[in-house]
């Protein structure tokens, strides 16, 4: 673990240092939570992260970033080379919109009722709208079509969404039927048709250079590990296995896109794979010091979240969990560097971020 930080460390001084400027000129970012860096603070949900702990190893302090630091978005963006933090839809500048914004929001689903019960959010489809109010903005500013739609197409795109339409939905029988609808077989279909809709807006909004992450072990969650119980196991594999299909089927989706868009490249970032790989480093190093386990470093409240207060676990890096359901930024970064270069073809296919910024 102290190795692969380490090696993120050096990685990202090397390419600050040689590069002056960023290797994309534009980076947007799509999803949930997970790379929410504010759009929810002025919103009336409990999906909420404007306080702390939240933010407490972040340069800024609080923000609303649902982890004690950086965001794997973040992170990619320093390891693209840019020298500050994408600005977040709820407060970008007509002068920051070239270079990217942030449109990410906690709760938020591929279904756009997903997480309804916690109050507001911005799902998959208004995120898409967002972004087709700032495409506009962005050619009236630019007053020449061809350069805006060359820039358009050199931008990087990356969407993490669709744990909540499982968390916050599927695996809620109380609030949402679509357990009694649809096998998650069928609903994992129903998800990715509907996510295939919305990377087709995309396409024709301009983008070209798309990154789809998968998502991460759900039933390995502290919050899901609490309610359902293991049995003395590390995960809950009913949920991982459920969460798999989405997976799965997010996969092959990736494929025909590349397939019957031909000016496009779309690449997957199996999550899954990075996460059990980081867990199997941690376990082996760790266990002479402290047995490891899937624990949150704050004390939580019943929907997962941190509760107000300012004291965490002491060895932030080395927790993979910083509340019930979100990970620490040591998590965070190991995903952003493996994705970003991947050591693997299991982690990024058919190309890791590196590779997809220079087709
Ligand atoms: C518009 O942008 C294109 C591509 O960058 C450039 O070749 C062209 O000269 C620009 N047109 C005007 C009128 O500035
Ligand atoms: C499921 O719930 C939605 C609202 O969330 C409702 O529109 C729909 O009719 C319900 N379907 C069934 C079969 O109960
Ligand atoms: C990647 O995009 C380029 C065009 O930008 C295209 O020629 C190439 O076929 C694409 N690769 C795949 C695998 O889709
Ligand atoms: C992700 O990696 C795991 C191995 O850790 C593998 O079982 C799974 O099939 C992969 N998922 C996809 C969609 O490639």
């Amino acid at each position: 673990m102290v190795n692969s930080y380490i090696f993120a460390v050096l990685m990202q001084f090397e390419i600050l240092v040689v590069l002056s400027k960023p290797q994309v000129p534009c980076y947007f970012i799509f999803g949930d939570s997970l790379v929410d860096s504010g759009n929810n603070n002025e919103l009336v949900t409990k999906a909420k992260a404007n306080y702390l702990p939240y933010g407490v190893d972040f340069p800024e302090g609080v923000t609303g970033r649902f982890t004690n630091g950086r965001t794997m978005a973040d992170m990619i963006g320093e390891l693209l080379g840019f020298d500050e933090f994408i600005p977040t839809y709820a407060s970008v500048t007509d002068q920051q919109i070239s270079k990217g914004v942030n449109y990410a929001s906690g709760g938020a689903g591929i279904l756009p009722e997903t997480s309804s019960y916690l109050g507001d959010r911005i799902a998959l489809e208004r995120q898409l709208s967002n972004h087709n109010g700032i495409v506009s903005r962005l050619f009236g500013l630019q007053e020449n079509t061809t350069f805006t739609n060359e820039h358009l197409s050199k931008c990087l795109y990356v969407f993490n969404i669709g744990s909540n339409d499982y968390l916050n939905n599927y695996l809620l029988p109380k609030f949402y039927n679509t357990s009694h609808i649809y096998t998650p077989h069928q609903y994992a279909s129903f998800l990715v048709r509907q996510y295939c809709q919305q990377l087709k807006k995309l396409y024709n909004l301009g983008g070209r250079k798309i990154v789809l992450f998968g998502l991460a072990p759900i039933g390995c969650t502290p919050i899901v590990i609490h309610i359902v119980g293991t049995n003395g196991k590390p995960c809950v594999e009913s949920i991982n296995d459920i969460v798999k299909k989405f997976n799965d089927k997010l996969r092959l989706l990736v494929d025909e896109l590349n397939r019957d868009i031909q000016d496009a490249n779309f690449t997957f970032i199996n999550v899954s794979h990075i996460s059990s790989v980081q867990k199997g480093k941690l376990a082996i190093r760790c266990s002479s010091i402290m047995p490891w386990r899937n624990v949150p470093c704050c004390e939580v409240t019943e929907n997962g979240q941190c509760a107000h207060t300012t004291t965490t676990c002491r060895m932030r890096m080395l927790s993979i969990y910083f509340d019930g359901v979100h990970p620490s930024e040591m998590a965070h970064n190991v995903i952003a560097t493996s994705s970003y270069i991947a050591l693997s073809e299991m982690n990024a296919s058919p190309y890791d971020i590196s590779h997809l910024i220079r087709l």
